[in-house]
């Protein structure tokens, strides 16, 4: 099959290099000549395991294509798949300008029937935006040309994308013409083995279904951080709760983890752009909007925590920040709980030592250089003169750190865990004051 692929971000790559994997023909078309030529060398832009070993591997067996000519890309393949960004823009909503700029230009090359896929994340009714885009320069050239347009949501989590790409749970296809939805089963037939996984729909519905997937989990995170509050304020422990109620099987035991917040490029975007779509229709999405509102609160907890901890004062004081990214196994900082706590932790004239695996070099692109950012080799390092360690992140390599030496090199043994990544009771036993996440203190007087 020969596909081309318009977008060389995170989705437009990891599909790309996934399906040039199971044997197709991929061209990916990207308007950055940088990022293009960083990609023919096999060199990968985001941290995402597993992916560069997969377009170095489909680059030499030439399989996988890269090129910022656009017309080559429209000429390429039978499938078009549109996986360019759709920012938020001032008012929430989903900016489609790249989306549409794509629609403009294959109905601008295109020559014979295509099927044109959009996979960006995109609001109801975006699919007959396009139709409309594709319809109307092919009217300007004159030409009646036949072409289809596909809803295929990614549902690709980061840190996990191509795991999540090479056996998805679900492969959602919004479609309304038979022929077409065969074509995309077949293309999608080395990812559905083993039982069906292929759920096909009219295209509305493909386009809520990625909405209200990212909007459920974003719910029910942002519910757990509302009990998490109410059971340290009634004196219950959020952890024990959580394993009460996830072990009920309509309930489950995923995605119901207490903590500082959601962040990253999908669920604060998604829900932010459901309710916007909501209201653009005359609905009133309320818990959309307590799910936002929760979670923006949230992100500001641990810093009360921190800062009622030192009364009220932490002016001069240094914390030692475990965690930067929005999540483990990503460099990715869009949202992330981590710049809400370290820019109210400077705005109260305090100083950040962080540490994180990966994400060190992201959030020196976006603060640059600032007296009160210091970066650490390695978690150790973090804590030397520090006031107190802060837990933002649940990497694995914060998990059981030498809690000795922290104790020693720490000038108070503070630590709060916006994780719960640390037993209270081991804490307590450790000599530490330990403040975590629906449950009381620890090690105070
Ligand atoms: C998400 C969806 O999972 C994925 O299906 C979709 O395609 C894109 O959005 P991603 O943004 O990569 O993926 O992150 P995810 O692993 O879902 O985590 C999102 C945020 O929720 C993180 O900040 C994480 O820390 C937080 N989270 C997750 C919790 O606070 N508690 C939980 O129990 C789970």
């Amino acid at each position: 099959m020969k596909i081309t692929i318009f977008g060389s971000g995170y989705v437009g790559l990891v599909t790309g290099a996934c399906f040039a994997e199971v044997g197709n023909d991929v061209l990916c078309v990207d308007i950055d000549h940088q990022k293009i030529q960083r990609l023919e060398q096999g060199e990968i832009p985001i941290y995402e395991p597993g992916l560069e070993a997969l377009v170095v591997e489909n680059t030499s067996k030439g399989r996988l294509k890269f090129t910022t000519d656009i017309k080559k890309g429209v000429d390429f393949g039978l499938y078009q798949f549109i996986a360019v960004g759709t920012p938020p823009d001032e008012d929430g909503s989903a900016d489609l300008r790249h989306v549409l700029s794509v629609a403009e230009s294959i109905g601008t090359y295109m020559e014979e029937y295509r099927i044109i896929i959009n996979k960006s994340t995109v609001p109801v009714g975006t699919a007959d935006l396009v139709k409309e885009k594709v319809t109307s320069v092919l009217k300007e050239r004159n030409v009646i040309m036949d072409f289809d347009v596909v809803s295929n949501p990614e549902f690709l989590k980061e840190g996990d994308a191509v795991n999540d790409f090479m056996k998805p749970e679900r492969i959602v296809i919004g479609v309304d013409n038979p022929r077409t939805k065969e074509l995309l089963r077949f293309l999608y037939s080395p990812f559905n083995r083993s039982h069906e996984r292929f759920i096909a729909m009219d295209i509305r519905s493909a386009e809520l279904t990625k909405y209200a997937a990212n909007s459920m989990l974003a719910t029910k995170i942002s519910f757990m951080n509302e009990i998490a509050n109410i059971a340290e304020r009634v004196g219950a422990d959020i952890e024990s709760v959580r394993k009460g109620i996830g072990s009920d099987s309509r309930i489950g035991f995923s995605f119901i983890y207490p903590g500082v917040g959601y962040g990253g490029s999908c669920f604060p975007k998604d829900v932010q752009a459901l309710e916007r779509t909501s209201r653009k229709f005359g609905y009133d999405a309320r818990i959309l909007q307590a799910v936002e509102a929760v979670n923006n609160d949230q992100k500001g907890t641990i810093v009360k925590k921190i800062i009622d901890h030192f009364n009220g004062d932490i002016k001069g004081k240094v914390f030692a920040v475990w965690g930067l990214a929005f999540k483990p196994n990503t460099d990715d900082m869009r949202e992330a709980p981590s710049r809400t706590v370290i820019e109210a932790l400077w705005k109260e004239g305090a100083t950040v030592k962080a540490y994180d695996p990966v994400a060190m070099e992201e959030a020196a692109r976006i603060y640059g250089e600032r007296d009160d950012l210091k970066y650490a080799a390695n978690p150790e390092e973090a804590i030397i003169g520090a006031d107190a360690l802060v837990v933002l992140t649940e990497w694995l390599v914060f998990r059981s750190p030498d809690f000795e030496m922290i104790k020693r090199e720490l000038r108070q043994p503070v630590v709060f865990d916006g994780r719960n990544i640390y037993s209270p009771e081991y804490m307590e036993q450790a000599g530490f004051v330990y403040y975590s996440v629906g449950r009381r203190p620890r090690g105070l007087n």
